[in-house]
């Protein structure tokens, strides 16, 4: 028997860029899947998946999902054949598109074989094997949801483009800031999402060349406010780094109609986080009352609003 934890994750700046080896920045949430493994007698593998998942996300995830448990137990190289695994995934981390449920699951799974048969794996090689997992989703993560899953906390993440070491560093802002997430209800394939990214910026490579440097200074701009706590600057970069998403089709109407409704009712900044085109939006409160009149406005139209502090 073996037991682990993968948190989930909110990206604050740099979906999709980061795919192309720009910096993003992700703070990891307070809630998290469960994975329970158990080896009994017969062969390979049985999942009961009981996690709290937006209607429909397991099923339009179903077969990344079975492929991403499949790549975890393959890369950690367990034996399939004269033993069996019962696999059972819970934890307080709501199942949807955006906060990093997939890598969540596949670090849980992770933690727990290496639990389970005593592999001693730090969490670099955790990290790896969670990555694997994640291939399933799309050919090309970039690999902050499982680094965010893993280590927790606020991160600076690069991907490295040649193959190499990606770049990790913690950060710690001096203030903890209170930020709503709210749920489109809207499950999206971040395989197809990021794949007519890929499309639009071969067909259009000098408009991309522009984004990514307004990104670039963006996403230093945003770590800067970030180390100095800086609410209002922070607020301004997620509007921007929303417009950026816009412009490149990432975010869909309903991403936009709530980054709307939540600047309406007193956001300092909203945007879109993780793949898009539905999926969740943040939006970063000056103070715990805003944030509470900004979830209750998002409520009141129907869709979920939870509350967090990054920092
Ligand atoms: C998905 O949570 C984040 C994306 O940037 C994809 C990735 O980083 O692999 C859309």
């Amino acid at each position: 028997m073996g037991t682990g934890k993968g948190y989930g994750k909110t990206i604050l700046f740099g979906e999709h860029f980061v795919v192309y080896g720009l910096a993003a920045i992700a703070s990891a949430l307070g809630s998290y899947t469960t994975a329970d493994v158990k080896v009994v007698d017969g062969q390979n593998w049985t999942v009961d998946d009981q996690r709290p998942a937006t209607p429909g996300y397991k099923k339009k995830k179903f077969d990344e999902a079975m492929q991403s448990i499949r790549n975890v137990i393959e890369y950690l190289k367990i034996n399939i054949t004269s033993q069996k695994i019962e696999i059972t995934f819970a934890g307080d981390l709501f199942a949807a598109s955006g906060v990093g449920a997939s890598a969540a699951q596949c670090t849980s799974l992770a933690r727990a074989l290496n639990e389970s048969f005593n592999l001693n794996l730090d969490n670099e090689k955790i990290n790896e094997a969670a990555y694997e997992g994640e291939r399933a989703y799309h050919g090309t993560p970039s690999g902050i949801d499982n680094t965010a899953s893993t280590y927790g906390g606020l991160i600076w993440f690069v991907k490295n483009l040649s193959g190499g070491k990606n770049t990790m560093e913690r950060l710690q802002s001096p203030k903890k800031m209170p930020l709503v997430i709210a749920n489109s209800g809207i499950t999206a394939s971040t395989t197809e999402v990021v794949a007519d990214v890929r499309r639009l910026k071969e067909a259009n490579p000098e408009k991309f060349k522009k984004i990514f440097s307004e990104y670039k200074i963006l996403s230093d701009n945003a770590r800067y406010a970030l180390l100095e706590g800086d609410i209002k600057a922070l607020g301004n970069l997620m509007n921007q780094n929303h417009k950026l998403l816009q412009e490149i089709t990432v975010s869909g109407d309903i991403n936009d109609k709530l980054v709307n409704m939540a600047l309406k009712n007193g956001a300092i900044g909203a945007k879109m986080t993780g793949t898009g085109r539905g999926g969740l939006v943040i939006a970063l409160a000056e103070n715990e009352e805003l944030q509470e009149k900004i979830a209750k406005s998002i409520e009141k139209e129907g869709y979920d609003a939870w509350r967090t502090m990054i920092g």
